[in-house]
């Protein structure tokens, strides 16, 4: 979608609809993109399709031929960012940085090249400059609230063994523990009362919990609170996504953690890498809004690898991107591993916010584990979203998934909020002073 600036997106009734419309305008040798549906037009469809301006009547004669209704077509409003060039004048800069931000103040797509250069570059005023303009990016985009979530470790048994993980199968941990649907109630009308609307489900791959038993769960949180339910429960059947989310599940949190396969297959002996990604696109085929994530410092990764992974995120229209630094874990195979870098992981959350845009980008838990101001770093490094850990005290510790992890409590997260000088969610019903 080079040759044009502008751009019409097209919302479809449903994800499956949208995806059919897609290959059928792809089929007739038309550019598309998938991006996340902008907020404004509802959340019917949580991803659409971008075409060029030009493209426009050929595209609605097309999905006419074929029989294929959307629901609406609206131009995309372009993402230019004001004034961007005019403030790097003052700056010592090459031309290759000049070019690429004169390309992200276009609205223009930027190649693995580009982006690969961004993650290198060790020019002080280039590394700022990346850090402001994803700054205005996230202001201009998603604004200045910081979305708050809340999530619960709800097992930590699982019955994988990456090697990374500080509860895979192969690990000595304090104690496995499972919680019981009345406990994990509990904490979600604490949520609730504290007016947070989306709560996060995470556990190890745990076949316990079976379909069935998430169903009655999902069920029981929709009757009971209407929050939304994002799922992290790793990979199950397309069978098993789907009954989840007929149930109720709105997101669905699966990270590809790395899109190298070689570092893939290295860090996790039980997984596919084309698995992970069929598991990825069905998921986004069920309508899920779909969230995904990469791991910084990982063995053996390049710039070039991250580069990679934020063109995957992009590609696959992800919502919500999670990245971390790798940290070592004590008893895993990795644990000798050096840790990836505070650095590094906010210079990929800025790129990240620069291509994918209008996204939801936590500041992530392992990096406020590794740098004590990690959050706040990350919120001036284009993240809008905090993730609070909401497991119970008593099985907190038994979910290190990496060592020294983090508390996310709510006094942390309006710590961060207000460091970073940024703004409340309106939905809370509980205030800063609440919580001294
Ligand atoms: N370092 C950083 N992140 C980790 N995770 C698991 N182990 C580690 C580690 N050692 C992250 C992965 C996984 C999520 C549950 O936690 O991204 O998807
Ligand atoms: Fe299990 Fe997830 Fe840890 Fe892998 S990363 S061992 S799937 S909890």
């Amino acid at each position: 979608m080079k040759a044009s600036k502008e751009k019409y997106i097209i919302i479809c009734y449903s994800t499956s609809e949208m995806l059919n419309a897609d290959r059928v305008i792809k089929s007739q040798g038309i550019h598309t993109d998938l991006v996340p549906t902008p907020i404004q037009y509802g959340s019917i469809c949580s991803t659409s399709i971008a075409i060029a301006k030009e493209d426009r009547q050929l595209v609605e004669n097309t999905l006419k031929e074929n029989n294929l209704s959307f629901k609406e077509i609206h131009p995309y409003e372009s993402r230019k960012l004001s004034g961007l060039m005019e403030s790097l004048k003052k700056n010592i800069i090459t031309h290759t940085f000049r070019d690429i931000m004169s390309k992200i103040e276009e609205d223009l797509d930027i190649t693995k090249e580009e982006i690969t250069y961004l993650l290198k570059t060790e020019s002080k005023n280039e590394i700022e400059a990346i850090f402001q303009t994803a700054d205005q990016m996230r202001k201009e985009i998603v604004g200045d609230v910081v979305e708050i979530r809340g999530a619960i470790e709800f097992s930590n048994h699982c019955k994988k063994n990456c090697n990374y993980c500080g509860i895979r199968r192969g690990c000595t941990v304090p104690k496995r523990y499972r919680m019981e649907e009345e406990e994990i109630m509990e904490v979600i009308h604490q949520l609730h009362s504290w007016g947070i609307k989306t709560v996060i489900l995470q556990s190890g791959e745990d076949d316990y919990y079976t379909t069935e038993i998430l169903v009655k769960l999902i069920r029981r949180i929709k009757r009971e609170t209407k929050m939304m339910i994002t799922l992290s429960i790793g990979e199950r059947s397309f069978t098993d996504y789907e009954t989840l989310r007929e149930a109720g599940a709105n997101n669905f949190l699966l990270k590809i953690e790395t899109t190298n396969k070689d570092i893939f297959k290295f860090i996790h002996p039980d997984d596919d890498f084309d698995e992970r990604l069929k598991c990825s696109k069905g998921l986004r085929q069920l309508g899920y809004v779909n969230g995904s994530g990469n791991m910084i410092g990982l063995p053996g990764q390049r710039p070039e690898d991250i580069a990679e992974d934020i063109l995957f995120f992009k590609d696959m229209a992800i919502h919500m991107i999670g990245i971390g630094p790798f940290i070592p874990a004590k008893g895993t195979p990795f644990e000798l591993y050096p840790q990836g870098s505070v650095e590094m992981t906010l210079r990929a959350v800025a790129i990240t916010r620069l291509v994918c845009k209008n996204v939801f980008l936590p500041a992530t838990t392992a990096l406020a584990s590794i740098d004590p101001d990690g959050q706040t770093k990350a919120l001036q490094a284009g993240a809008n979203t905090i993730m609070l850990i909401s497991t119970p005290a008593k099985y907190r510790s038994n979910y290190q998934i990496y060592s020294n992890k983090n508390m996310i409590d709510l006094q942390s997260a309006f710590r961060a909020v207000k460091e970073s000088g940024r703004k409340l969610p309106k939905y809370l019903k509980i205030s800063p002073e609440e919580v001294q």
